[in-house]
């Protein structure tokens, strides 16, 4: 029996997690730990390039995403759950990175131009401080999947230019070394449903449009209800087009069976159901997919001790398995 392949992923510590980050990442997260050897980190470090100097919530950040982790099924027996800074190999790793990157490499990654584009927001001319740090983002990325040696990183689209350069500073760190230690990983692509947020905006936390996987079912039935249909249905009589009602539709395709769409689909376009009686039972199916999840985080979060204790023991081992890789790095690069 070969041993099983190595993921790594993670994410930074934004806050409570969304209905979209579970459809589109903790699900396929969940399904893949089964077949691979994998390590989960929550990214302080990565927070702090762009968040220096808002750490209040830092901590607490840490533990919610951790508190959603599990309660939509990362098994901390069988995957490795950890906070990045809790594995300071990472770090030293990422020095030894820093040194071999040349500096236009990180300079014209996309994704950091997007990140700086956002914090800029809508005034393109505001002077945002670009610190060393969060230059060195995709650095650290690298160090993060190269401190587990890992084959495949499960991603969005968004951060294939991240791994891409990780594969630039693997094959760059063989040639300079004369080695051949490191896997290239390779991203491994989810095929994300995107999950609109209720107003048909992109799903995020900062746009206020997103129902959290913690909510409880009537904050969920509340924004349900808020959620835009078909902007060309006016009166009641009006017979519906689920092709463009924007959100509740699209919602009934993600957690309703065929048979109900169908018969949503026929009612809404003979006006036999109102776009309201259409919100509630879309609200109903929405809070009885989570009630499972949301049970169980509700269980962890009256158990922190059970919860700090999985986030201690699973730093500990990602820590003694990162030291394995540096031991060797060391020797590679001829520290002393
Ligand atoms: N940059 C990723 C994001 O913003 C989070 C992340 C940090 C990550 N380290 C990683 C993803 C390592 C994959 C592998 O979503
Ligand atoms: Fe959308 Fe339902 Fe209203 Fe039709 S009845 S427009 S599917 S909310």
């Amino acid at each position: 029996m070969s041993p099983k392949k190595r993921i790594m992923s993670g994410m930074r510590p934004t806050g409570k997690l969304h209905i979209g980050h579970y459809l589109g990442v903790l699900k396929n997260w969940v399904e893949l730990q089964s077949e691979y050897d994998c390590y989960f980190a929550v990214a302080d470090w990565h927070a702090l390039t762009t968040k220096y100097d808002q750490t209040s919530e830092l901590r607490q950040n840490v533990i919610d995403v951790v508190l959603d982790w599990l309660a939509c099924g990362i098994d901390p027996n069988t995957s490795h759950i950890y906070v990045q800074s809790l594995v300071p190999q990472t770090a030293e790793l990422h020095i030894y990175l820093s040194m071999i990157t040349p500096q236009n490499w990180v300079e014209r990654d996309p994704t950091l131009k997007d990140m700086v584009k956002a914090m800029r927001g809508d005034d393109e001319n505001k002077n945002v401080e670009l610190s060393y740090g969060l230059l060195g983002y995709p650095v650290l990325q690298s160090a993060d999947i190269m401190t587990f040696n890992a084959d495949l990183v499960p991603v969005g689209i968004d951060q294939v230019a991240h791994i891409e350069i990780t594969r630039d500073i693997v094959r760059r760190f063989h040639h300079i070394y004369k080695t051949n230690f490191f896997n290239e990983p390779v991203p491994k692509l989810t095929q994300i449903p995107m999950l609109k947020g209720i107003d048909g905006q992109k799903m995020g936390k900062s746009f206020n449009n997103d129902i959290k996987i913690s909510d409880d079912e009537n904050t969920t039935t509340k924004k349900i209800l808020k959620g835009i249909t078909d902007r060309n249905r006016i009166k009641r009589d009006d017979p519906g087009q689920t092709d463009n009602c924007e959100v509740i539709y699209p919602y009934y395709k993600i957690f309703a069976d065929e048979a109900t769409c169908a018969i949503v689909k026929e009612e809404c376009e003979s006006a036999k159901r109102g776009c309201a009686d259409c919100k509630k039972q879309l609200a109903e199916l929405v809070n009885e997919h989570f009630r499972p999840i949301r049970a169980k985080r509700t269980e962890l979060e009256n158990n922190m001790d059970y919860v700090h204790k999985i986030i201690k023991e699973g730093s500990e081992r990602a820590a003694a398995q990162a030291q394995v890789t540096l031991d060797e790095v060391r020797k590679i690069v001829k520290m002393y």
